[in-house]
This record gives structure tokens, C-alpha cells and sequence, in this order.
């Protein structure tokens, strides 16, 4: 495997024989299977979850991985291209990636979109211009349109809770949130219960809509796997029958780059909230997901996040555990 970029680059059998390969390593951990190779680990963009789960993943495997931002360099990381550098910063992204990746025999980049240009960040242009600057296998660990790591380990958690995939209701909601959050999370969560085969709703409060390129290769991937996907603004409409509620905040693509606009928009929206009554209609063991880190009482209650519903927990653990079978087939374990 040379990139670990998209769920889209793999047919659904290779995403099945990931997640097969990740129970196994869970249930029967091969400790020696990556000894003495090296993941390399840059951080443009914070984390929690991803800094933590990687670096446990390879130490399970018998491996080991460092970790570089910005903050940790002592000359100071450029990001922006073209800069004349008489600033506080004395290295260039253009060095430090393949510097960094030089050590590694495999590479996890992270950066945010930088949330100017819509056009840009559907087009992954950062991403892009980062992972050109290498030959080394690299995995993408939040790039401004995608978060693959997350959206295999959301599926494993499904289908470790026996949710079904055709015919089970995928609810993908945008919630309250204080900032204008990226695409990322949202474009790779619809993508991936679209290509899972279940029938998704894409639940959203006027002038929040999913870009339309988001939601085209979303229709896409239903197309291939007998699922479909659908948007309203509608909640009890879009919660009847619902397996699984998904929530997550993201920006206006409307007022895409205008930060005021975009607080202006959602001002009124302090009621999505996910809480108990948006289960009136749901199945009686619909679960709520979030990739992590929520705002309590603002994205969803502490009742329903603390309550039998909420499956966080499990998705976040299952982060390691996709991760290890991901690093496993990409440096290429030892038998
Ligand atoms: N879900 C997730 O990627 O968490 P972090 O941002 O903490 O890595």
C-alpha cells in the first residue's frame, strides 16, 4: 500500500480485508511484526486521538514513530509558499517534509483546511502540494476534505455492533458548534456510510448544505453498493427508523472564508443539539457516533453522550486498531 488517503481508492473487498486484518491484531497482537521500522508523524493541525492511537499502533506492532510540529521545532516551521523568510521562522515545509519522511519507511501527515478558499479545499490543494513533496508511503490523518483513519474505524464500530450495512439508516446531522469547523469529518463520514451500503440522510438546518461535489461522490459510492443518500432539514423526518445518529458541525459552504457571515448563520442554531427527544422516532438502540472531541451541551447532552446510545468510546479505540492493520499492510509486516 503506498497511500492510505481516501476510502474511495479501495474497492469495498480490500476495506474488508483491512477490517478483518484489524480484528485480528486486536484479538491476536503480533508484537515482532514491525520491528525496527519507523513511523514518521507531523502534526500541522492539533489532535488528541490521531497523535496518541498512531503511536500506540506501532508500538503494538513492534515498531516505533516520532512525532514533529511546528511548536516542537526550534527553528520555527513556514508553512505559506512563496514567502520571503525574514520572519521568525528558519525551515520551510519544502524541507521539513522530505527531511522528516527521510526517516521514517512511512509518513502521517495532518493539516487542516485553512478555510479561505472553498474551491482550494475541495481540491485538497495543501494536502496535495505536502504529499508531492515525497516518495515515502504516507497516510492521511486529516487533510481538508478527509479523514480516512476515522471513517475505517466508524465502520468497524458498526459493524462490531452489528449495525446493519444494506438496508440499515445512516443519520448524518449537523450540530451547534461555536466555530465554523472543515469539511473533512462530514465529507469522509457520508462517503463512508454511502460506500458501506446503508441508506443515508444527510440532516441539516438551511444554508448548511454539504458542497455538492461532497454529496456527488457520496451518491457515487451508493450507486456501487445498493445504499442511497438523501438530505433534509426535516429531524423527525430524518430520524424515523434511524440506526445510527452521526453528528457533527461543519461550515457554512455559503459563507465559506467569511467568519462573521458564517456566525451570523448560525447564531440561530443553538437548539441542534442532539438530545433525547431526537430519538422519539429512532430505532430503540439507535446510537449516537462522534469522531471526538465533542463540546458537551453544545454539540449533544451529557445524558445521551454518557447514556447506553453512545458508542464515542468504541470509535475512538478502534482508531488504534484499524490504524495497526493500515501500518501493517503498508510497511509490509514480517510473517
Ligand atoms: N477524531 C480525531 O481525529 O481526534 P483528534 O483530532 O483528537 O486526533
Amino acid at each position: 500500500m503506498k497511500a492510505f488517503n481516501d476510502l474511495a481508492d479501495f474497492s469495498s473487498e480490500e476495506i474488508a480485508a483491512l477490517l478483518k486484518l484489524a480484528s485480528r491484531l486486536d484479538s491476536a497482537p503480533e508484537p515482532a511484526a514491525l520491528r525496527g521500522k519507523v513511523l514518521a508523524l507531523l502534526f500541522l493541525s492539533p489532535s488528541l486521538r490521531t497523535l496518541a492511537s498512531f503511536q500506540a499502533a506501532m508500538t503494538r506492532l513492534g515498531g516505533g514513530a516520532f512525532v514533529i510540529s511546528p511548536e516542537m521545532s526550534i527553528h520555527g516551521i513556514e508553512t505559506r509558499p512563496g514567502i520571503v523568510m525574514d520572519g521568525a521562522a528558519a525551515e520551510h515545509i519544502r524541507e521539513a517534509v522530505p527531511v522528516i519522511a527521510s526517516y521514517g519507511d512511512a509518513i502521517g501527515i495532518r493539516a487542516f483546511a485553512e478555510r479561505k478558499n472553498l474551491a482550494n479545499d475541495l481540491a485538497e490543494t495543501e494536502f496535495k502540494a505536502l504529499t508531492d513533496l515525497i516518495d515515502t508511503p504516507y497516510i492521511n490523518m486529516e487533510s481538508a476534505l478527509n479523514h480516512p483513519c476515522q471513517s475505517l474505524a466508524d465502520w468497524k464500530t458498526m459493524n462490531d455492533l452489528d449495525i446493519p450495512a444494506q438496508g440499515g439508516k445512516f443519520v448524518l446531522s449537523w450540530a451547534y458548534h461555536p466555530k465554523a469547523l472543515p469539511f473533512a469529518v462530514p465529507a469522509a463520514t457520508v462517503h463512508m456510510a454511502a460506500m458501506r451500503g446503508m441508506d443515508v440522510t444527510v440532516l441539516r438546518p438551511e444554508g448548511f448544505a454539504l458542497p455538492d461535489a461532497v454529496m456527488e461522490k457520496a451518491h457515487a459510492a451508493a450507486e456501487l453498493s445498493g445504499g442511497s443518500v438523501i438530505e433534509t432539514d426535516d429531524r423527525v423526518e430524518a430520524m424515523e427508523g434511524a440506526h445510527v445518529i452521526y453528528a457533527k458541525s461543519w461550515s457554512s459552504a455559503r459563507h465559506y472564508g467569511d467568519r462573521i457571515a458564517d456566525e451570523k448563520a448560525r447564531s440561530e442554531l443553538y437548539h441542534w443539539c442532539v438530545d433525547d427527544p431526537w430519538f422519539d422516532n429512532a430505532r430503540p438502540d439507535c446510537r449516537f457516533m462522534h469522531c471526538l472531541p465533542v463540546r458537551r451541551g453544545v454539540v449533544v447532552s451529557d445524558k445521551v453522550l454518557d447514556g447506553p446510545r453512545s458508542v464515542v468510546i468504541h470509535e475512538a479505540r478502534n482508531r488504534m486498531v484499524v490504524q495497526m492493520a493500515i501500518l501493517h499492510q503498508m510497511m509490509g509486516a514480517k510473517a
